[in-house]
């Protein structure tokens, strides 16, 4: 059974997008928020740089899936899964699969802010797990938590991976976690995916590899831009940098402009001029410790019960309960 919700109809994505955007190319120092990135492209770059040979997260990640699924379903006992952010919802096929092993798994609700790729890669779950109720969401979820199909009846696990939570900062990580515990039920299960704090060397080439891919991913928000909103950004006139911030503990994606220039966004009735060598930063990806995840998730009302990671120890898994 398949169904596709839209919280998100063309005409509030443009809306959220022009505020986004009239507000981050007026902000100094500019900044663009990471969830542009994805339009049907930007999706489609994201999976190209989960097989890219320095982008271990996704490997790591899986490979913990692999051989901790049938624990996790076992530990939630979950009848609904809900995924935040589920992307192509490769890894997803991996924990769908031990739920329903363990028994008693009836719904899967997929969230993403990218509708068309959220459409493409959920619907096939239906075909190929059949009697499961598969309730896609296109939402934002940061804005639109209290709009999911929570169920009332059965434990729910609520799983957000690949580190998609280290793009959000400290504060805004707060208040998202606590959304979810929200709509969540005591004794409801939080999986949570977490890129653990390493050699920035190994960091950075994850961010910026050799065959670009990460670049016009970064590049790719300056698309989106000039597709939705009319904007005359020329992507290649700005250069892809992946800067580790050792004090925040995360990398930090940036454009920079090779020359001055200006651009126009004829939607917003904007101009905007960047100098020379000006900056924009166009994510966070914050990496963490075992200590400060779990303080983080203590207050927003969980309680970490497990934590798995790979074995070089370079991504973490967790699993927490609800209070
Ligand atoms: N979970 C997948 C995909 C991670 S990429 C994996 O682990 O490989 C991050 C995903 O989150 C993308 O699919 C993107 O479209 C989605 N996303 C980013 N910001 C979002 C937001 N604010 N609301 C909903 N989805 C968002
Ligand atoms: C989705 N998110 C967790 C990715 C990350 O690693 O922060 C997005 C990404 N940005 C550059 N490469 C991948």
């Amino acid at each position: 059974m398949f169904r596709i919700d839209r919280n998100l109809t063309a005409d509030e994505l443009d809306k959220a997008l022009r505020t986004d955007v009239a507000e981050g190319l007026t902000a100094r120092p500019k900044q663009l928020p990471p969830k542009w990135f994805y339009d049907e492209r930007g999706s489609a770059l994201f999976e190209d740089i989960t097989r890219l040979p320095e982008y271990y997260p996704t490997r790591a990640e899986r490979s913990i899936l692999e051989l901790r699924a049938d624990e996790i379903a076992d530990a939630a006992d979950a009848a609904a899964l809900i995924e935040l952010g589920s992307g192509a919802g490769v890894k997803t096929r991996l924990l769908l699969d031990a739920m329903r092993r363990h028994g008693g798994l009836t719904r899967f609700v997929p969230v993403d802010v990218s509708g068309d790729f959220l459409a493409s890669s959920a619907r096939p779950v239906a075909d190929d797990y059949p009697g499961l109720d598969v309730h896609a969401v296109v939402g934002d979820f940061e804005h639109h938590l209290g709009l999911l199909p929570v169920s009332e009846g059965g434990r729910q696990l609520l799983a957000v991976l690949g580190s998609t939570i280290g793009n959000q900062e400290p504060g805004p990580r707060a208040a998202f976690l606590r959304d979810i515990h929200d709509v969540l039920h005591p004794g409801d299960r939080l999986l949570l995916g977490a890129d653990l704090v390493k050699d920035p060397d190994r960091l950075v080439a994850a961010y910026d590899d050799a065959r670009g891919v990460t670049a016009a991913f970064n590049r790719n928000v300056l698309s989106v831009i000039n597709t939705r909103l009319g904007g005359d950004f020329d992507p290649e006139a700005f250069d892809h940098l992946a800067v580790w911030n050792a004090d925040r503990e995360w990398i930090e994606m940036r454009l920079r402009a090779r020359s001055a220039q200006q651009v126009r966004v004829a939607d917003l009735d904007l101009e905007v001029d960047f100098a020379e060598g000006e900056e924009m930063r166009t994510e966070v990806s914050a990496k963490f410790r075992r200590q400060g995840l779990s303080a983080e998730l203590d207050g927003a009302g969980f309680d970490l019960t497990h934590w798995w990671t790979d074995t070089a120890g370079d991504f973490a898994l967790t699993l927490a309960t609800a209070r």
